[in-house]
């Protein structure tokens, strides 16, 4: 049996050979085994092991024999997939992972989980903290993530890309890769001739003097009405755009003065998101970079021309890129090109990750298939994707606007979520409890985690209903749900006189609790941490976590509904016996969920 080379896609969903703390990883592995020993003439026969939707068919289920019966049955020697079931589980390597395996129906095979596989995992949590999933290559990734337009609004559209784009670099992080966090700011184009242009007439002595333009928005519609109604002033913004292009420096001075401007504002936001890190690198950087691609393609015969402009027709797409308009100039396509390549080879990026709404799909779809084509990078090497997302609803389910019809802005709808979670703490007398601080910090951890978990707990390829009233929920899969249940999780131990040290002690001595049915189900959860790290690696696909967490959460709620923690008299209300192991398997929770949290980009705050 040959090993073939794993490409880069299979390695981050398995977690490589040594699955180690990944439970599904390691039990794709001993299948692996028994499958390619049990049927070794089908050397691509599916390995397929996923976590049970119903407890009563263990833990986790192999459902390789249905597909493998199919496909013997191709072959012409056709076998009962039960039979097959039976093949699988009578060559199961010897492990310490499994306890036993039933048939089921059809021919599932259903795994559980041995205690003594699991437990340590727990205990692991306590002592070595949070882990990531082993990494079989630490890569260079970069995510282009945010990217609004200079001197225009930046949306909801944003928004999302930015909160979205955070937690992928945050997960990136987590796991240990090298992450490049870049925003492609819309900051090149021809609407900077008439900015400029009205700029220079308004501030002439700007070179000396900081213009004081406080509202750029405002500015760009005066610029845009002179633009549109003054043929004089049109004819103006074109030459200026030519200087701007050709680099006279007081010209480019003017553009930085307009592009700082919108900086500053963008920085307010991404800083209220707590948002690191993030490289301003616009379609400016790669202007030169534009001319040598145009060169490329010229020289190796790849442009064709149309109607004036320099096209070029890639494999998977019926649209053509648009290298060169009629006027010389390049366009959203000439730009992105040089952005791939400038990544691949400058950056030396092993994973390109576009967050962009997916209005942009057939774009990018074009723009990697003509790469490919080209030879510009290697699939196999290389893993290039379009992380898409769909669009923000108003509660009226059209198109997110505010009542008059306009634009969100974003510092409004941030400064709202300030004010509604405020009063939502007021509505459960927390200002009465929390000290000025505590409550500010409370304020801040509700409004922002809601704002961001709304939008990373929804599947990022549909479009979602942006309402306060909803994400403000304390029931459900919500922000505030999930922070309160982590403040209370937290308290548990505080409750119980025990400090963090003795815990931290204990764990290293005492043995998680797994006999109790919820002990044993709430354990066994946690210890799917990695492997829904692991999933999300490869998929990108972030409400996973956030699933997972709510899944943490109420599988703790059952948990501690019925195995006392702190046993207290009942005339005294004095702690008469504290349950160590239990208590350990409440830190165990808080530590994970306090890592999705982190992951996720929301601040738990100790009391709410
Ligand atoms: N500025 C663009 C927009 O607002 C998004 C840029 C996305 N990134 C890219 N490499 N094209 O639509």
């Amino acid at each position: 049996i040959s090993h073939l080379k794993r490409s880069i896609v299979e390695e981050e969903s398995q977690g490589g050979d040594a699955a180690g703390n990944n439970v599904c990883g390691k039990l794709t592995e001993i299948f692996r085994t028994a499958l390619r020993v049990a049927y070794p003439a089908l050397t691509n026969a599916p390995v397929a092991v996923q976590p049970s939707q119903v407890e009563k068919f263990g833990d986790y289920q192999c459902n390789s024999a249905m597909i493998i019966a199919q496909q013997l049955k191709a072959q012409g020697s056709p076998v009962s997939p039960r039979v097959v079931a039976q093949q699988i589980q009578a060559n199961i390597p010897s492990n310490d992972v499994i306890e036993k395996v039933d048939i089921a129906g059809p021919g599932f095979i259903n795994i559980h989980l041995k205690k003594s596989f699991i437990t340590p995992l727990v205990t692991g949590i306590l002592t070595q903290g949070v882990l990531p999933p082993p990494l079989s290559k630490k890569r260079k990734v970069v995510i282009d993530m945010s990217s609004p337009n200079i001197a225009k609004e930046m949306h909801i559209g944003h928004l999302r890309s930015t909160i979205i784009g955070e937690s992928i670099s945050r997960l990136m992080e987590f796991v240990g890769h090298d992450v490049l966090k870049v925003n492609h700011l819309g900051d090149w184009g021809t609407q900077f001739g008439m900015l400029i242009t009205h700029l220079a007439d308004q501030f002439p002595n700007y070179l000396n003097e900081s213009p004081p333009i406080q509202d750029l928005q405002k500015f760009y519609k005066e610029s845009k009405v002179r633009f549109d109604g003054d043929e004089e002033f049109k004819k103006r913004a074109y030459k200026m755009v030519v200087r701007l292009q050709g680099g006279e420096p007081s010209i480019i001075k003017a553009w930085e003065l307009i592009c700082d401007i919108s900086k500053t504002e963008f920085n307010k936001i991404y800083a209220r998101l707590d948002v690191k890190n993030l490289i301003p690198r616009g379609e400016s950087f790669y202007q030169e970079r534009m001319n040598v691609v145009v060169q490329k393609l010229e020289a190796g015969g790849h442009l064709e021309f149309d109607d004036g402009r320099k096209i070029m027709f890639t494999p998977d797409s019926a649209v053509p890129l648009t290298i060169v308009k009629s006027d010389g100039g390049y366009t959203y396509d000439t730009s992105d090109m040089a952005t791939l390549y400038q990544r691949v080879h400058e950056d030396k990026g092993e994973r390109l990750i576009y967050v962009v709404d997916a209005g942009q799909a057939t774009h990018f779809d074009a723009i990697f298939s003509g790469c490919r084509k080209l030879g510009w990078y290697d699939p196999n090497n290389v893993r290039i994707e379009h992380v898409s997302f769909g669009v923000v609803l108003g509660e009226d389910k059209k198109k997110f606007k505010t009542r008059s019809g306009d634009v969100v802005k974003l510092v409004s709808l941030l400064d709202e979520g300030l004010r509604r979670s405020l009063e939502t703490l007021k509505e459960k007398g927390r200002d009465k409890v929390l000290t000025a601080e505590e409550l500010k910090a409370a304020q801040e951890s509700v409004a922002y985690g809601c704002i961001k978990y709304a939008d990373l707990s929804h599947r990022r390829t549909n479009d979602y209903i942006f309402s306060f009233d909803k994400m403000l929920e304390d029931k459900g899969n919500t922000a505030v749900y999930l922070l309160y249940a982590y403040t209370r999780i937290r308290s548990i131990s505080r409750k119980a006189e025990v400090l963090a040290e003795t815990l931290k002690e204990a764990a290293k001595t005492t043995s998680i609790p797994v006999e109790h049915p919820k002990e044993w189900k709430l354990a066994k959860c946690l210890a799917r941490f990695p492997e829904i790290i692991s999933r999300t690696l490869d998929d990108l696909f972030i409400h996973g976590i956030c699933d997972y967490l709510y899944e943490v959460a109420n599988t703790f709620t059952e948990f501690y509904e019925v195995c006392y923690c702190i046993v207290k008299n009942k005339q005294t209300g004095e702690i008469e016996s504290v349950d160590t192991g239990r208590l350990l398997l409440c830190e165990a929770t808080a530590a994970i969920m306090a890592k999705c949290f982190d992951i996720l980009g929301l601040h738990p705050v100790e009391k709410m």
